[in-house]
């Protein structure tokens, strides 16, 4: 079976993008990473694409005059790699309305809280000063609006007596290296479907959960 042709975004560590690309290495995984682009240069996650020998593209929003432009050739790359499924994965530049409704339902996200709790920046200090007792993170598809979307997986995590933002979010981000790779693969074996406010999952109402144990 022909896999899905993922192109995966990216403008940092790629901690998300290494998970995928484990994934993908398994004969029988549904997907395969066509594409890497960083609109950095000193973008880590580079290096980790370079070798799993997948192509990477940098393209610097800097050298664009302005967002269309920046992307608009974003879209170019993504098709000239017959890119079939977007994956944003640390990528940190908001995209414009029309690159967002020229990949509607094929572009998901990966964000660091339970949305619709917590969308933006910051969100484990946030959900430490908010003092919740559960926190975790969330696969959407990606819509306009910042962080919102239909929801395709969430997991949680419990907050614990004396976490900080740096012990929450690296709690928060194991399950986030299980939670991406399984989102692509319903995806891919087309086990998803998109609905105004929601997915279902093997027609079954979603998201799907994998929740860590308190
Ligand atoms: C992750 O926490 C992800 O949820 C958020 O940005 C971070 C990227 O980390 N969108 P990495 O680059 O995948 O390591």
């Amino acid at each position: 079976m022909a896999r899905l042709r993922t192109g995966v975004l990216i403008s940092g560590r790629g901690s998300n993008l290494q998970a995928l690309i484990d994934a993908c290495a398994a004969r029988n995984f549904p997907a395969e990473i066509v594409l890497v682009i960083s609109n950095r240069a000193d973008a880590q996650g580079l290096e980790r694409a370079a070798r799993a020998r997948i192509p990477t593209r940098i393209i610097a929003h800097r050298d664009f005059a302005d967002r269309d432009a920046f992307d608009a050739a974003l879209d170019r790359a993504l098709r000239d790699a017959s890119v079939e499924l977007v994956c944003l994965a640390g990528f940190m530049r908001v995209l414009g309305a029309a690159f967002v409704a020229a990949w509607r339902d094929r572009m998901i996200n990966i964000h660091p809280s339970l949305l619709p709790e917590f969308p933006g920046l910051d969100t484990h200090a946030r959900a430490l000063a908010a003092g919740v007792k559960r926190h975790g993170c969330t696969v959407h598809f990606v819509r306009h609006e910042v962080d919102s979307g239909p929801i395709v997986v969430q997991a949680s995590v419990p907050v614990l007596p004396g976490d900080d933002a740096a012990t929450l979010a690296a709690r928060v981000l194991a399950v986030e290296h299980k939670c991406y790779p399984l989102a692509l693969r319903l995806i891919a074996e087309g086990r998803v479907r998109v609905l105004s406010d929601g997915v279902e999952i093997d027609g079954q109402p979603g998201p799907a959960r994998l929740d860590a144990a308190a």
